[in-house]
Protein backbone atom coordinates (compact mmCIF):
# COMPACT_ATOMS: atom_id res chain seq x y z
CA UNK A 1 0.00 0.00 0.00
CA UNK A 2 1.00 3.29 -0.48
CA UNK A 3 1.51 5.80 2.38
CA UNK A 4 -0.97 8.31 2.65
CA UNK A 5 0.36 11.66 3.20
CA UNK A 6 -3.28 13.71 1.77
CA UNK A 7 -2.79 15.96 5.10
CA UNK A 8 0.35 17.50 6.48
CA UNK A 9 0.63 17.06 10.35
CA UNK A 10 3.64 19.74 9.98
CA UNK A 11 3.80 22.85 7.85
CA UNK A 12 6.74 25.10 8.05
CA UNK A 13 6.47 28.48 6.65
CA UNK A 14 8.60 31.05 5.52
CA UNK A 15 6.74 34.19 5.71
CA UNK A 16 8.24 36.27 2.86
CA UNK A 17 6.87 39.71 1.11
CA UNK A 18 6.36 42.01 4.11
CA UNK A 19 8.84 44.48 3.10
CA UNK A 20 7.33 44.64 -0.43
CA UNK A 21 4.06 44.49 0.56
CA UNK A 22 4.34 47.86 2.68
CA UNK A 23 6.60 49.36 -0.33
CA UNK A 24 3.54 48.62 -2.73
CA UNK A 25 1.68 51.04 -0.35
CA UNK A 26 4.36 53.96 -0.03
CA UNK A 27 4.28 52.76 4.18
CA UNK A 28 7.67 51.96 6.00
CA UNK A 29 8.73 48.26 6.09
CA UNK A 30 7.55 47.48 9.79
CA UNK A 31 3.84 48.27 8.53
CA UNK A 32 4.50 44.87 6.29
CA UNK A 33 5.28 43.62 9.13
CA UNK A 34 2.77 44.27 11.87
CA UNK A 35 0.21 42.84 8.62
CA UNK A 36 2.27 39.87 8.69
CA UNK A 37 1.51 39.53 12.26
CA UNK A 38 -2.41 39.58 11.27
CA UNK A 39 -1.91 37.41 8.44
CA UNK A 40 0.22 34.95 10.94
CA UNK A 41 -2.70 34.93 13.25
CA UNK A 42 -5.40 33.86 10.98
CA UNK A 43 -3.14 30.95 9.28
CA UNK A 44 -2.93 29.79 12.64
CA UNK A 45 -6.69 29.72 13.85
CA UNK A 46 -7.27 27.99 10.30
CA UNK A 47 -4.98 25.35 11.03
CA UNK A 48 -6.29 22.55 13.59
CA UNK A 49 -9.54 22.10 11.08
CA UNK A 50 -7.17 21.12 8.60
CA UNK A 51 -6.35 18.62 11.12
CA UNK A 52 -2.50 20.16 10.74
CA UNK A 53 -0.96 19.94 14.45
CA UNK A 54 2.45 21.91 14.08
CA UNK A 55 3.47 25.34 12.55
CA UNK A 56 6.80 26.57 12.53
CA UNK A 57 7.36 30.11 11.25
CA UNK A 58 10.44 31.55 9.94
CA UNK A 59 10.20 35.07 11.74
CA UNK A 60 13.69 36.91 12.19
CA UNK A 61 16.87 35.15 10.91
CA UNK A 62 20.36 34.95 12.14
CA UNK A 63 21.04 36.90 9.54
CA UNK A 64 17.99 39.63 9.90
CA UNK A 65 20.86 41.40 12.56
CA UNK A 66 21.54 42.96 8.92
CA UNK A 67 18.99 44.77 8.75
CA UNK A 68 18.73 48.47 9.40
CA UNK A 69 18.61 49.00 12.98
CA UNK A 70 15.12 50.41 12.93
CA UNK A 71 13.91 47.63 11.21
CA UNK A 72 15.62 45.38 13.60
CA UNK A 73 14.05 46.95 16.34
CA UNK A 74 10.89 47.40 15.38
CA UNK A 75 10.12 43.53 14.69
CA UNK A 76 11.63 43.63 18.09
CA UNK A 77 8.46 45.67 19.09
CA UNK A 78 6.55 43.83 17.16
CA UNK A 79 7.44 40.22 18.94
CA UNK A 80 6.84 41.97 22.38
CA UNK A 81 3.36 43.61 21.50
CA UNK A 82 2.27 40.65 19.86
CA UNK A 83 3.32 38.34 22.47
CA UNK A 84 1.21 40.64 25.27
CA UNK A 85 -1.66 41.20 23.02
CA UNK A 86 -1.61 37.70 21.94
CA UNK A 87 -1.12 35.34 24.45
CA UNK A 88 -4.87 34.78 26.26
CA UNK A 89 -5.89 34.49 23.06
CA UNK A 90 -3.67 31.74 22.31
CA UNK A 91 -4.28 30.27 25.68
CA UNK A 92 -8.05 29.60 24.87
CA UNK A 93 -7.36 28.36 21.47
CA UNK A 94 -4.73 25.50 22.95
CA UNK A 95 -1.70 26.82 21.12
CA UNK A 96 1.06 25.89 22.38
CA UNK A 97 4.25 28.44 21.77
CA UNK A 98 7.42 27.21 21.55
CA UNK A 99 10.50 29.96 20.57
CA UNK A 100 13.27 28.51 18.48
CA UNK A 101 16.76 29.82 18.06
CA UNK A 102 19.79 31.91 20.18
CA UNK A 103 18.51 34.16 22.88
CA UNK A 104 21.86 35.64 22.65
CA UNK A 105 21.84 39.25 21.69
CA UNK A 106 18.08 39.32 22.90
CA UNK A 107 16.69 42.29 25.35
CA UNK A 108 16.52 41.01 28.74
CA UNK A 109 12.33 42.54 27.82
CA UNK A 110 12.17 40.43 24.60
CA UNK A 111 13.99 37.42 26.78
CA UNK A 112 11.46 37.31 29.52
CA UNK A 113 8.18 37.73 26.48
CA UNK A 114 9.57 34.33 25.12
CA UNK A 115 9.81 32.73 28.59
CA UNK A 116 6.45 34.19 29.48
CA UNK A 117 4.94 32.96 26.49
CA UNK A 118 6.25 29.51 26.23
CA UNK A 119 5.95 29.00 30.24
CA UNK A 120 1.83 30.03 29.65
CA UNK A 121 1.07 27.75 26.86
CA UNK A 122 3.09 24.87 27.89
CA UNK A 123 0.47 22.49 28.72
CA UNK A 124 -1.53 23.49 25.59
CA UNK A 125 -2.30 20.65 22.62
CA UNK A 126 -4.62 21.60 20.18
CA UNK A 127 -1.28 23.30 18.13
CA UNK A 128 2.02 23.98 18.09
CA UNK A 129 3.65 27.06 16.89
CA UNK A 130 6.88 27.11 16.77
CA UNK A 131 8.48 30.50 16.19
CA UNK A 132 12.30 30.60 14.84
CA UNK A 133 13.11 34.16 16.12
CA UNK A 134 17.27 34.51 16.24
CA UNK A 135 17.45 30.99 14.16
CA UNK A 136 19.57 30.16 11.27
CA UNK A 137 19.61 26.23 9.89
CA UNK A 138 23.21 26.30 10.06
CA UNK A 139 23.67 27.65 13.84
CA UNK A 140 20.94 24.81 14.88
CA UNK A 141 23.83 22.14 13.23
CA UNK A 142 26.63 23.92 14.56
CA UNK A 143 25.08 24.28 18.13
CA UNK A 144 23.72 20.77 18.33
CA UNK A 145 27.34 19.26 16.68
CA UNK A 146 29.45 21.23 19.34
CA UNK A 147 27.19 20.00 22.42
CA UNK A 148 27.72 16.73 21.10
CA UNK A 149 31.05 16.94 21.21
CA UNK A 150 31.67 18.06 24.30
CA UNK A 151 29.40 16.35 25.88
CA UNK A 152 31.90 13.05 24.22
CA UNK A 153 28.53 12.02 22.25
CA UNK A 154 29.41 10.31 18.81
CA UNK A 155 27.81 12.00 16.16
CA UNK A 156 25.22 10.31 14.16
CA UNK A 157 22.29 11.14 12.30
CA UNK A 158 20.11 9.87 15.38
CA UNK A 159 22.35 11.75 18.01
CA UNK A 160 22.18 14.94 15.91
CA UNK A 161 18.94 14.97 14.51
CA UNK A 162 17.92 14.53 18.41
CA UNK A 163 20.23 17.37 19.66
CA UNK A 164 18.38 19.86 17.08
CA UNK A 165 16.37 22.21 18.37
CA UNK A 166 13.03 20.87 16.71
CA UNK A 167 13.56 17.35 18.56
CA UNK A 168 10.60 17.53 19.88
CA UNK A 169 8.06 17.58 17.03
CA UNK A 170 8.53 15.48 13.37
CA UNK A 171 9.74 17.41 10.36
CA UNK A 172 7.84 19.66 8.24
CA UNK A 173 5.63 17.66 5.58
CA UNK A 174 4.92 21.05 3.86
CA UNK A 175 7.46 24.19 3.22
CA UNK A 176 5.29 26.76 2.26
CA UNK A 177 7.26 30.22 1.08
CA UNK A 178 5.39 33.41 -0.05
CA UNK A 179 6.72 36.04 -2.20
CA UNK A 180 7.75 34.41 -4.77
CA UNK A 181 11.19 33.63 -3.90
CA UNK A 182 12.54 29.97 -4.48
CA UNK A 183 14.84 28.89 -1.54
CA UNK A 184 15.20 27.57 1.88
CA UNK A 185 17.70 31.10 3.37
CA UNK A 186 18.72 28.74 5.80
CA UNK A 187 15.08 27.30 7.35
CA UNK A 188 14.81 24.12 8.43
CA UNK A 189 18.55 22.77 6.59
CA UNK A 190 18.52 19.54 8.83
CA UNK A 191 14.59 19.14 8.71
CA UNK A 192 13.35 19.40 5.20
CA UNK A 193 15.39 16.37 4.04
CA UNK A 194 12.27 15.15 2.53
CA UNK A 195 9.59 17.53 3.00
CA UNK A 196 7.83 19.22 -0.25
CA UNK A 197 8.15 22.40 -1.14
CA UNK A 198 5.82 25.05 -2.16
CA UNK A 199 6.11 28.39 -3.50
CA UNK A 200 3.51 31.03 -3.38
CA UNK A 201 3.38 34.44 -5.48
CA UNK A 202 1.23 36.17 -3.10
CA UNK A 203 3.31 38.26 -0.52
CA UNK A 204 2.74 37.19 2.89
CA UNK A 205 0.43 39.84 3.80
CA UNK A 206 -1.80 38.73 1.24
CA UNK A 207 -1.81 35.10 1.98
CA UNK A 208 -5.01 33.33 3.11
CA UNK A 209 -6.80 30.88 3.64
CA UNK A 210 -7.78 30.33 0.38
CA UNK A 211 -3.70 30.46 -0.08
CA UNK A 212 -3.20 27.70 2.62
CA UNK A 213 -5.61 25.35 0.88
CA UNK A 214 -4.13 25.66 -2.29
CA UNK A 215 -1.02 24.79 -0.74
CA UNK A 216 -2.51 21.49 0.96
CA UNK A 217 -4.47 20.53 -1.98
CA UNK A 218 -1.08 20.95 -4.02
CA UNK A 219 0.48 18.71 -1.09
CA UNK A 220 -2.16 16.23 -1.53
CA UNK A 221 -1.22 15.66 -5.14
CA UNK A 222 2.76 14.77 -4.31
CA UNK A 223 3.89 11.12 -4.01
CA UNK A 224 6.11 11.32 -0.88
CA UNK A 225 9.01 8.42 -2.09
CA UNK A 226 11.71 9.22 0.75
CA UNK A 227 14.11 8.00 -1.13
CA UNK A 228 12.21 4.82 -2.71
CA UNK A 229 10.70 3.99 -6.38
CA UNK A 230 6.58 4.42 -6.66
CA UNK A 231 6.43 0.65 -7.30
CA UNK A 232 7.90 -0.17 -4.19
CA UNK A 233 5.90 2.60 -2.30
CA UNK A 234 2.57 0.58 -4.12
CA UNK A 235 3.71 -2.77 -3.49
CA UNK A 236 4.87 -3.63 -7.27
CA UNK A 237 8.16 -4.45 -6.47
CA UNK A 238 7.85 -7.76 -5.08
CA UNK A 239 6.37 -8.78 -8.26
CA UNK A 240 9.07 -7.50 -10.52
CA UNK A 241 11.75 -8.82 -8.39
C1 LIG B 1 10.33 38.54 5.46
O1 LIG B 1 9.78 39.55 4.68
C2 LIG B 1 9.75 38.61 6.80
C3 LIG B 1 10.46 38.81 7.93
C4 LIG B 1 11.92 38.98 7.96
C5 LIG B 1 9.78 38.91 9.21
C6 LIG B 1 8.59 38.03 9.34
C7 LIG B 1 7.84 38.47 10.49
C8 LIG B 1 6.49 38.51 10.58
C9 LIG B 1 5.53 38.03 9.59
C10 LIG B 1 5.88 39.06 11.75
C11 LIG B 1 5.69 37.99 12.78
C12 LIG B 1 6.77 38.20 13.65
C13 LIG B 1 6.83 37.90 14.88
C14 LIG B 1 7.84 38.67 15.57
C15 LIG B 1 6.00 36.86 15.56
P1 LIG B 1 10.75 40.63 4.09
O2 LIG B 1 10.86 41.74 5.06
O3 LIG B 1 12.06 40.01 3.73
O4 LIG B 1 9.98 41.08 2.82
P2 LIG B 1 10.60 41.53 1.43
O5 LIG B 1 11.23 40.30 0.82
O6 LIG B 1 9.40 41.96 0.65
O7 LIG B 1 11.56 42.63 1.69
Amino acid sequence: MAEQHSVPRHIAIVMDGNGRWASKRFLPRIAGHNKGVETLKRIVSACPSRKIDTVTVFAFSSENWNRPVEEVSGLMDILAMALSREVPKLQRDGVRLRFIGSREGLSARVKKGLEDAEAATASNSVLSLNVCFNYGGRWDIATAAARLAASGTPITEESLSQALSLAFCSDPDLVIRTGHEMRLSNFLLWQTAYSELYFSELLWPDFDEAALDAALLDYASRERRFGKTSDQLSGNSAAKA
